[in-house]
Parts: structure tokens; sequence; C-alpha cells
């Protein structure tokens, strides 16, 4: 298991949201001292909001100088599950052929013979197989896999091969770490495996919002923004949250909040209205694309500007009695069926910092998880070092983990960052020439992910490493003879 360094664990008596000061910086209270709660991962972003680097000058009000001390400096530490995941074989998702029984990709139907003979060239290709356990993959999703609900169809090949269909016929471990978001987990595993025909278990999966299922622990009452319908409330009581409001809560409380919004009977119907001015709603999480910025902004806006998070208020002083919001990730972009990149959440969010400080003449502190940010890698670590253990029964993280992205600002930054090594592909948000000129795959610039996927497995299995399991392969004369005569 990664260990984490004692600075990065903060102390902290009880469980209510709170600041403490720990070397002259405010970080939020890490709940519960039984080392059993969230870790807080120092921030590698500043917690600054963007808006002043895209704004005129006369946007701003003087008084924005004055950085005034903040009882919501909650951006210093991210924090993120500490405990392993669970339930890892009630999870996985096998895609399914069209008389609807699982099927596996690249592979024949599951016969035990197979197992028997891979076992069988696995027991004698001893060096091959140690290479192939020391070895990941993180993939990164649109862009790289898949155009929105399209596949791309090298991303298939390339997790067929990953997933045994090579000389050793072996697993080779690999995640999914994503930015995209606005589902459960395993709603969008379910959907990832019929897209991808291949499996994908919620053990390997992290989209944007995953790590934030350790804010449960901190806050009681939020309002959760984006997505498709009540799917992210879904997702927020899957985490863990106790009282969660959305936006079409607070519409159908009082609809005079959002002017130009058209609310359908069947949204007033299905939406939980409470009397929100008695409310004291303690952090705003943003989970996914808001589906209506006109609405969302507003009420955003409103909670910021809100005497500790009730409607109907405002704060005398905006900036200590401010709620925290957190986004999820902060893609300017996403690569979508569309024939340009689409705007993200990124998008919204400098949106939504330009407007609070256009009012209030302060800046916005918020938090962003999702890559590149450190914290997002981390829990990757944990991840990917649990499902080694799923897979191979080793709980320990491989020394040469790939990251294949498409967008350098993120997944390719972030690799960087974190040491790991780094590929980019062409066929999403990267349109550029030899390699990003900010920010540079390590390992090199792609047409796509199956070729980076080949090229990474030559370099650690060897160019002659086969990228086909052979079914009538005799291990006993496949190995040396000394190893085939231990078989024997
Ligand atoms: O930027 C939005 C999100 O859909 C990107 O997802 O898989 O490219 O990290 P991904
Ligand atoms: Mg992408």
């Amino acid at each position: 298991m990664p260990m984490f360094e004692d600075y990065e664990i903060a102390q902290a008596t009880d469980k209510t949201p709170q600041v403490t000061k720990s070397n002259g910086a405010d970080t939020l209270a890490i709940p519960g001292d039984d080392g059993e709660g969230p870790i807080e991962v120092p921030a590698s972003r500043s917690s600054i909001s963007e808006a002043a680097k895209y704004m005129h000058n006369l946007s701003a009000s003087p008084s924005m100088k004055e950085r005034r001390g903040s009882r919501n400096s909650f951006g210093t530490s991210l924090p993120i599950p500490r405990s392993k995941r669970q339930s890892r074989l009630s999870s996985v998702h096998y895609p399914a052929d069209e008389s609807g029984r699982p099927t596996r990709p690249g592979m024949p139907p599951v016969q035990p013979s197979r197992a028997i003979l891979a076992s069988q060239v696995q027991s004698i290709e001893v060096e091959k197989v140690k290479k192939a356990k020391n070895m990941a993959f993180a993939f990164d999703i649109d862009g790289v896999l898949v155009h929105g609900d399209r596949l791309i169809p090298e991303g298939q090949r390339a997790l067929e091969i990953l997933n045994g269909d090579n000389e050793l016929g072996i697993k080779i471990p690999h995640i999914f770490l994503t930015n995209g978001s606005g589902k459960p987990e395993k709603a969008r595993c379910e959907q990832l495996s019929r897209i991808l025909h291949n499996p994908v278990n919620t053990e390997q999966f992290i989209q944007s919002h995953t790590p934030m299922s350790a804010l449960a622990e901190y806050y009681k009452t939020v309002l959760v923004v984006g997505g498709e319908g009540y799917k992210c409330r879904e997702v927020a009581e899957e985490y863990g949250f106790k009282d969660i409001v959305v936006p079409n809560d607070i519409v159908a409380w009082d609809p005079t909040i959002a002017p130009y919004r058209v609310f359908t009977p069947e949204e007033r119907a299905s939406s939980r209205p409470r009397d929100f001015s008695k409310i004291k709603i303690e952090a705003i999480m943003v989970f996914s694309d808001s589906r209506d910025y006109a609405t969302d902004m507003q009420i955003i806006m409103d909670l910021l500007r809100s005497e500790n998070g009730q409607f109907g208020t405002i704060a005398k002083d905006p900036v200590s009695q401010r709620v925290p919001i957190y986004f999820s990730q902060g893609d300017l972009l996403c690569p979508t069926e569309h024939w340009t990149p689409r705007m993200s959440q990124g998008a919204f969010r400098i949106g939504l910092e330009a407007m609070y400080r256009a009012l209030t003449g302060v800046d916005l502190e918020r938090v962003v998880y999702g890559k590149p940010e450190t914290a997002t890698y981390k829990y990757a670590d944990e991840v990917l070092t649990s499902w080694m253990e799923e897979l191979h029964g080793e709980e320990k993280l491989p020394e040469n983990i790939y990251m294949i992205g498409d967008n350098p600002a993120s997944d390719i930054i972030g690799g960087n960052m974190y040491g790991w090594n780094t590929c980019l592909v062409r066929t999403g948000v990267f349109q550029g020439g030899d390699n990003d000129e900010n920010n540079p795959a390590n390992f090199g610039v792609f047409p796509n992910v199956l070729e980076a996927v080949q090229t990474a497995l030559r370099k650690q299995m060897g160019d002659d490493f086969k990228m086909h399991f052979d079914e009538r392969i005799n291990p006993v004369l496949h190995g040396d003879k000394s190893d085939a005569a231990a078989i024997i």
C-alpha cells in the first residue's frame, strides 16, 4: 500500500466541518482521530480563482486587492478516501453478446483448459510474468477510448491485449482515470463495458467525483450541482452524503429565484422542495456539467453570497461567511461526437469565478478535484494497488505506470508531475505537432491508444512480445528445456 507522509495527515478531534491551524496554514480538519477517516492530500493547484487572467482590469474592484483571511481556506488540502475499496468481486461487469450472455473480449468462451494452459505458460515464463506484473496502465476515457458513446476502435483491441490476449495469457493491470462525471460508478462501468466490449470493474474505475466521497465525512447538508436529471443526487447518496439538495429543489421552493427557468410539471413533481430559508447548506459540490448555466450559476452565486449558506440572506462579509465550493474537475474542453471539443466544467467554473469577482470584488476560493490534481493521482495509486491484489494477489504498486491521455493540460501534466510515463494520443483534445509545447508527453505522442499500448508493452516486455494468446500452444515446447522438464 502506498504510504502517506505524516505531514500529509492533519490531526483533528471531532467530525464537524472546521478549519485547523497547522504550520501556519488553514486546513480542513480530518474527521475522527482513529486513523480511519479520509486522507488529506496537499493541493497542487492554487485554491484562488483563475478569473483574473481572463478579465479586463476594469472588471475588478480595487477592494479585491485586500486579501482577507477566510474561514474557508479549505483549498490547501484535498481529502480522499483512506480505506481500501470494497466488494470487488460483486462489481465486475462483462459486456453481453447478442443473446445477452456475458462475453470475454477477444477471447473464446471461458474454458477451464484455457486458464490451465495460460497458467502453464506463465509458470514457465517466470521472468516475463514478473515484468508483466510490474507495469500498469491508467487510461483516460474521453478522446482515448471513446467519443461520447462512440467507441474508438483501437481502444477495444488495446484492452483485449491487456485482458489476456497476449502470449502469456496474463491480465496486465489497468485502471480508468477519467475526468468524466455525472453517473454512479456502477452505471457508468456497465455502459462502458458495453461500448468497449471489455469488462470494466468499478474497482478499477475512478471518475472525477469518485474521491469526493471523502467529503461526506465533513459536510451534512450539501448542494449538488450538475448532471442529467437527479443522477448526481444518486451519486451523492452512494457516497454517503446525508442531506442532499439539488437546484431543482430550490426552484420548486421559490421559482422566482431563477427568472428564466421553464420548470416543467414533471420536474416540480420529482423535486424535493423545503423551506430553504431555514436550512444551512454547508458546502457546494459541482459534480458534473451544468445542464442549465443560468439557473445553476444564479443559485450558486446566491449561496456564495449568503450568510452561512441560508437562502434569503446576504452576508455582511461575503468572504468570512462564504460556503466552501468544490468542483469535480477543471477541464475547459471535452471531446465529444461534435467535430470540435465542447466546453466542460472548467469553462463553467471560470464563468462563475468571473461573475463572483465582478459582483463582490474579491477572488473566489475553491477546490478543484480531478486530473491533474495530485490528490486524484494519489487516489489512483490506492486503486491500482488494490486492483493488483485482485488480479495477481500482490498488493503492491507496479513500478512502470503508463498514463494514456488526449489532454496535455490534465492527463499529461498530471502524469508527468506524478512520475508516470505519459503517452499523448491524437484522437481527442490534442491536435498539435510533434508534442505539446507546454506539457510534452514524456513517453511520446501516438496516433491512437493501441499504438501507445503496444509501444509500452514492447518497451517493458521486449520487442518480440506477442500480442495474441495462442490456444494451440504447447507449454512444454514453449519454454526452455529445464522449465519444460519441471512441468512434465
Ligand atoms: O472534460 C470532461 C471529461 O469528460 C473528460 O473525460 O476521460 O477525457 O478525462 P476524460
Ligand atoms: Mg480525455
